[in-house]
């Protein structure tokens, strides 16, 4: 028999009033995966990681994780199983130094406040947020809040980490050194769902693609084979800003 999946959602779905945001989507995946989600903007994928990670509760479906059944448990459950997630637009404690709200991740683990901080530390030191320890949160910029975000994660030992758009906002040169220290966060051992509108990193990081349209999977599988996918073009042609962005993605001129 194989292994029992690390995650397993099936059927989820997330009404707000008559509109269903997520709508029957579902998704598997083994430890040890990078799984890349895409989808064009307000497809639902950044409230399926809100069911995923317990920060929301579905209206329907199941979720399964390291083998237990978490639908509607509450996200520190989620955390204690071992998922941790990035927000798309991040979540600090602006008045909090760095190091404090990588703290609040480590605790989760470390209930002494000195192992807390140790840990904390070595999660800056992995994101390159040493330096800044003792500043103020609310002073860094977007991507530095980003960083703050996955060292917060970090920081609660997750075997499964979802990243909702980390990368977004950052230069070319940024983007390569973040696949690098993605790949390196894998070869720890983490299992990834990454959340993604650059082209570049879904297809150079993700073993697999799953492609979310209007709140359910369109498509999945290989991901150069996904984004040709005649059913994903037009997903993304329908919403004509995600789909420049992916034209212009995979046709550089
Ligand atoms: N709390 C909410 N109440 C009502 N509608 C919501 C709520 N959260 C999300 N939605 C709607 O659900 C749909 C899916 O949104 P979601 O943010 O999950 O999309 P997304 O795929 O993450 O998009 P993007 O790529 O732009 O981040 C959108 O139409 C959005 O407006
Ligand atoms: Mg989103």
């Amino acid at each position: 028999m194989p292994p029992e999946p690390l995650l397993e959602a099936t059927g989820i779905v997330k009404a707000f009033g008559s509109f269903r945001a997520v709508d029957g989507a579902g998704l598997t995946v083994r430890e040890g995966e990078i799984v890349g989600l895409i989808g064009p903007n307000g497809a639902g994928k950044s409230t399926f990681f809100n069911c995923l990670a317990g920060d929301t509760q579905p209206t329907a479906g199941l979720i399964r994780f390291a083998g237990q059944e978490v639908t509607r448990a509450p996200a520190d459950a989620h955390a204690r199983a071992g998922m941790a997630r990035s927000f798309q637009v991040p979540v600090t404690f602006e008045d909090m130094t760095v190091l404090e709200n990588v703290m609040v991740g480590a605790f989760l683990r470390h209930p002494h406040r000195r192992d807390a901080r140790e840990r904390a530390r070595e999660m800056l030191e992995v994101t390159g947020l040493a330096r800044q320890a003792e500043a103020r949160a609310g002073g860094l910029g977007t991507p530095g809040r980003k960083r703050l975000e996955i060292a917060r994660a970090l920081a609660t030992e997750p075997r499964l980490l979802l990243l909702d758009e980390a990368l977004a906002g950052l230069n070319p040169t940024e983007v390569r050194d973040a696949i690098g220290f993605v790949r390196g966060l894998h070869a720890r051992g983490i299992t990834l769902i990454v959340v993604e509108h650059i082209m570049e990193v879904i297809l150079s990081l993700a073993e697999r693609a799953v492609v979310f349209n209007q709140g359910k999977v369109i498509a999945e599988g290989v991901p150069r084979a996904v984004v040709d996918d005649p059913a994903v073009v037009e997903a993304y042609i329908g919403r004509s800003l995600a789909g420049r962005r992916l034209r212009r993605r995979r046709n550089p001129p």
